[in-house]
């Protein structure tokens, strides 16, 4: 993978501000979390996330956000159901018992992006769709356990890739995590598949939102109408679990790390 621009590192000053955003990021989400249920919509998930943002004193990371020839994003979370992977757009849309959803929330606060996504089921999910669940969750700890100084991006990239290809599941190509700091989107791109040893080199000060995306089925993806929503191709469901993860000198320290969501 070719690095164009250098990978930002944080100060112990920078990290510290990191530990605040990414821990407002995961008390958001568990607040989403509290009011996942049958019957509700995914804009009333919106309005819990906006609401706990403010509270916090941050700004929601994703509100307006542009990518190159999309419209600036219309909200607060991304609220993606069953076969859409990331991206969906919160609407009228009430979850219904068997539904899996992906909830990804960012915070901007004192000058720094805390980032955290996580797969609830609603109701009963079949085991098909609960494997989904697990290994793409396991497949994150495996990409963060290998996230440390002197490792290689590679290794990283290819934790997630060969766990989950190994559980007789595919990984997103076309979406990738990222560094995270000052910006959302900073320096490097973090593909959810890659060769051990490749890349740039991992360093103390590093922090990244690692975010496998995993599809039950095939691993090609397509667009929706909306330019934002990003689906499986086959329609097969999809998981996404995502943590931001500081590299220190001693090893990775996941920075939205909820005891009550994840533990
Ligand atoms: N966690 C996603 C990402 O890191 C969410 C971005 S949604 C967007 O890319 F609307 F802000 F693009
Ligand atoms: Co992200």
């Amino acid at each position: 993978m070719i690095q164009s621009r250098p990978i930002p590192r944080k100060s112990k000053q920078g990290i510290e501000k990191m530990r605040q955003s990414c821990k407002a990021a995961s008390i958001v989400l568990q607040k989403i979390s509290e009011g996942i249920k049958a019957g509700v919509s995914t804009i009333e998930l919106d309005k819990i996330a906006r609401r706990a943002i403010e509270e916090l004193g941050g700004t929601p990371s994703f509100l307006g956000y542009k990518l190159p020839r999309h419209p600036p994003y219309p909200a607060a979370i991304c609220a993606s159901i069953n076969e859409q992977v990331v991206h969906g757009i919160p609407d009228g849309r009430k979850l219904v018992d068997g539904d899996i959803i992906s909830i990804d929330v960012g915070i901007f606060l004192d000058g720094y992006h805390g980032d955290n996504a996580f797969t609830f089921p609603i109701g009963q999910i079949s085991d098909e769709v609960q494997h989904l669940l697990d290994i793409t969750q396991a497949a994150l700890y495996k990409g963060i356990e290998e996230a440390k100084s002197g490792n290689k991006l590679g290794d990283v990239c290819h934790a997630i890739q060969s766990y989950v290809e190994s559980n007789g599941c595919s990984v997103v190509r076309d979406l990738v995590g990222h560094g995270i700091g000052r910006s959302m989107h900073e320096e490097p791109q973090i593909p959810n598949y890659g060769r051990p040893g490749s890349g740039p080199r991992l360093k103390p000060g590093m922090t990244l939102a690692i975010e496998p995306m995993v599809n039950a089925g095939t691993w090609d993806v397509k667009l929706l109408e909306n330019s934002w929503t990003v689906v499986t191709a086959d329609n097969s469901p999809s998981a996404h679990f995502e943590h931001t993860v500081a590299i220190l000198s001693d090893g990775p320290e996941i920075l939205t790390w909820n005891e009550e969501l994840w533990g």
